[in-house]
């Protein structure tokens, strides 16, 4: 991993309050979808599915998973992210780790889940891991909230802060590493909106890694930009709430 590459999968920290506030959850079809595979395999039909929520930055998924009754252990490498995510979800086990080096006993997690997550791991190391942590037939699921640019708006947003980059992955994207243990392979998108102020849009681009780790002064003109955006464009001014369009890329494997 380049050193620009690992400042940005570190860069989340300063920024994990408002974080927490703008940042979308995800589609409960999307999430159904991904845990539909461990439930058809029988596991852990004896009891709670146990559930690994990778890279959970400050819940989004994970209060998701909790409410579905589920046991949850969050992994998170930032202390900042993690504080967030243990105050607003404290019925998951949230423990400090990386996806290179979890800290959970071989064979025991039935679905392994990261969110937004996967861009920013060693893909040969973190693929060991989640190997070795999840049960023989047990599913890794892979998500990311892709902003809809067939929506107009939200395409002319993209061109004022720079838009998504070669970091930002989706599930057409994702490659496990020859040999890896893991079959049935599958990807589906899912389309769904969050409700946002409009001024919240500058909070979230600005919660964006490639934002945060521009230059103040750099930072402080596209977030600027972002404001001018918000405050013009007749989609957005002057409205209470607006939709905020995404289309939620799913991937999911089952552990052989
Ligand atoms: C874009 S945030 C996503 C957080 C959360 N999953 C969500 O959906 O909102 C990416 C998260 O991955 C974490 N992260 C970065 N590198 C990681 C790694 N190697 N292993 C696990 N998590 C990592 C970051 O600290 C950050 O909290």
């Amino acid at each position: 991993m380049d050193e620009l590459t690992a400042r940005r999968a570190r860069s989340f920290g300063p920024v994990a309050a408002t974080y927490d506030r703008v940042r979308p959850g995800y589609p409960p079809d999307g999430v159904s979808w991904l845990l539909e595979e461990a439930a058809a395999a029988g596991i852990a039909r004896t009891g709670r599915r146990r559930v690994l929520d990778l890279g959970a930055g400050t819940g989004a998924l994970t209060r998701d998973l909790v409410a579905r009754g589920l046991d949850v252990v969050a992994i998170e490498p930032d202390p900042h992210m993690r504080a967030v995510l243990e105050a607003r979800v404290p019925r998951a086990d949230v423990r400090a780790g990386s996806a290179e080096d979890l800290p959970v006993d071989d064979g025991e997690i039935d679905v392994v889940i990261g969110a937004q997550m996967w861009h920013w791991v060693d893909v040969d190391r973190a693929t060991a891991e989640v190997a070795r942590v999840l049960r023989p037939g047990g599913t890794l699921g892979l998500l990311w909230n892709l902003r809809d640019e067939r929506v107009e708006w939200m395409a002319e947003l993209g061109s004022v802060f720079g838009g998504d980059d070669v970091h930002y992955r989706r599930a057409a994207d994702v490659s496990l590493p020859a040999g890896a243990p893991f079959t049935a392979t599958a990807a589906r998108d899912f389309r769904w909106s969050q409700e946002l102020a409009p001024t919240d849009i500058v909070d979230l681009v600005a919660t964006r890694s490639q934002v945060q780790v521009m230059a103040d002064t750099e930072r402080s003109e596209v977030l600027a930009r972002v404001g001018d955006f918000v405050a013009s464009h007749p989609a957005v001014a002057g409205r209470g709430r607006i939709v905020v369009p995404y289309v939620t890329s799913c991937w999911r494997a089952t552990r052989i």
